[in-house]
């Protein structure tokens, strides 16, 4: 699918932020580990949730969406557990399903996830975390196969050697309702894990967050309950990461959790934007020159990895030269090329991207994948001319109504399904 889209000196107006699709993902598997109904409000319709939906109705999940209500409800029937390829390769979250699975303590294959693939992304730590969690898990032709043993311990410590926020909701999903206690070390406190542990606890679950460590206590049933998903915080910071690039800016993000984007409003402002936060509103107003930043990314509550292909396109108008260090995914860099495309002055040295003052001109960019192509979108907006993105098809995976929410702010943009 491409996207054409037109210069722009001037955005005004609304955006209503949706609800979080990292969120969103892994509650929807919590479906599995109980056979009363499931109810989530605020779900966005995009196209990852929708593959998770579909994955989940495979392995017999019932799902069903009101659209107008942004209302999912979940019900677990028969489980056909074997993960099929395609499906598991759609989406980077179907690995939450090996965790709800495991909760079950049957034997099932599955298969490696898909998803948007910016850089190497193993799952070697989850791999580690279910043996400990009590199964044999062997590989053959990058098919995995999970056998269940009983764990001997009465207590399963597992240390995780990164910070890693899909690894600890799936050592969540995995031990929810196990009869040993498992202590998760160095486990990842961001705010989508803490969603989790919301619902998990909501569904029955005892489960206690010390410091970095969280521990899960024995408990064999879970039941059913309703729960509200957080609003996205990647979606707001590229809302405001956009006002923050346009020449001038009026925008009034509506449904925000402002708690969870503490770093990006600060990095914002330290860009030379004025932002007023009232509630659930975020107030942005931006018609001055942008400064330079140096910001080093590291795990919440620092500024978030997936915004840096975002914050790297904002950078090349800012008055000087700006430094940033993704110290979570170094590698993901495939922005950089399409900057460049445009005339940008951006580089990559020593794990650090360095951008100066470009003179950006329009062109045939590429969506490499979901963040890269919302960077693609600010890119042609401040560039000259007219710019089109090939590739758009990543961009709606994880932004709802993203035309419709453009359009509302003044932005000339159209698909061209040809
Ligand atoms: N890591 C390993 N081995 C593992 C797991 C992680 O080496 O088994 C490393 C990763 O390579 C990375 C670091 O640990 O260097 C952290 O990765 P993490 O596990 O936290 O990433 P993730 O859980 O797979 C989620 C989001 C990503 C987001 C990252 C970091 C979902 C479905 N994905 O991925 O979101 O970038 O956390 O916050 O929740 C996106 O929305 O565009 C997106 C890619």
């Amino acid at each position: 699918m491409k996207l054409r889209i037109e210069h722009v000196d001037k955005i005004e107006g609304k955006i209503n932020i949706s609800g979080s699709k990292n969120a969103a993902l892994p509650l929807m598997a919590c479906s599995i580990l109980t056979d009363e109904k499931i109810v989530l409000n605020n779900i966005p319709d995009i196209s990852d949730i929708r593959d998770m939906s579909m994955i989940l109705e495979k392995i017999g999940v019932n799902v069903t969406y009101h659209k107008e209500k942004s209302q999912m409800c979940l019900q677990k029937k028969e489980l056909l557990i074997n993960l099929n390829i395609e499906e598991m390769a759609k989406i980077r979250a179907s690995y939450y399903l090996m965790g709800a699975l495991v909760a079950n303590k049957t034997d099932f294959l599955a298969y490696y996830p898909g998803g948007c693939n910016f850089s190497k992304r193993p799952i070697d730590y989850h791999i580690e975390a279910f043996k400990k969690i009590g199964y044999n898990i062997s590989e053959k032709d990058n098919v995995l196969s999970f056998s269940y043993k009983m764990p001997k311990a009465k207590k399963i410590i597992i240390v995780i050697p990164k910070k890693s926020v899909g690894t600890t909701i799936n050592i969540l999903l995995a031990s929810s309702k196990s009869m040993v206690t498992t202590i998760i070390k160095n486990a990842s406190i961001e705010p989508e894990v803490l969603q989790v542990i919301k619902l998990l606890k909501k569904m029955g679950s005892r489960i206690i967050i010390k410091d970095n460590q969280i521990i899960i206590r024995e408990r064999n049933k879970l039941h059913g309950t309703r729960f509200k998903i957080m609003a996205d915080r990647i979606e707001a910071g590229s809302y405001m990461l956009l006002a923050t690039a346009v020449d001038n800016a009026k925008v009034c993000l509506n449904n925000v959790d402002s708690e969870n984007l503490k770093e990006v409003i600060s990095v914002v402002k330290n860009m030379g934007v004025s932002v007023d936060v009232k509630k659930d509103k975020v107030k942005l107003l931006k018609n001055k020159k942008v400064y330079p930043v140096d910001v080093k990314i590291e795990p919440y509550p620092s500024f978030p990895t997936d915004l840096q292909p975002i914050l790297s396109v904002v950078c090349t108008k800012a008055c000087g030269i700006s430094i940033i260090e993704d110290t979570i995914y170094p590698e993901r860099i495939s922005h950089i090329e399409e900057i460049t495309k445009a005339g940008g002055s951006i580089k990559s040295i020593n794990n650090k991207i360095i951008i100066s003052t470009s003179t950006l001109k329009g062109n045939s960019f590429y969506a490499h994948d979901l963040r890269c192509g919302f960077a693609c979108i600010i890119l042609s907006l401040i560039a000259t001319g007219e710019s089109s993105i090939d590739g758009a098809e990543y961009i709606f995976r994880g932004y709802e109504n993203l035309i419709d929410k453009l359009r509302h702010i003044g932005i000339s943009i159209e698909k061209d399904l040809k």
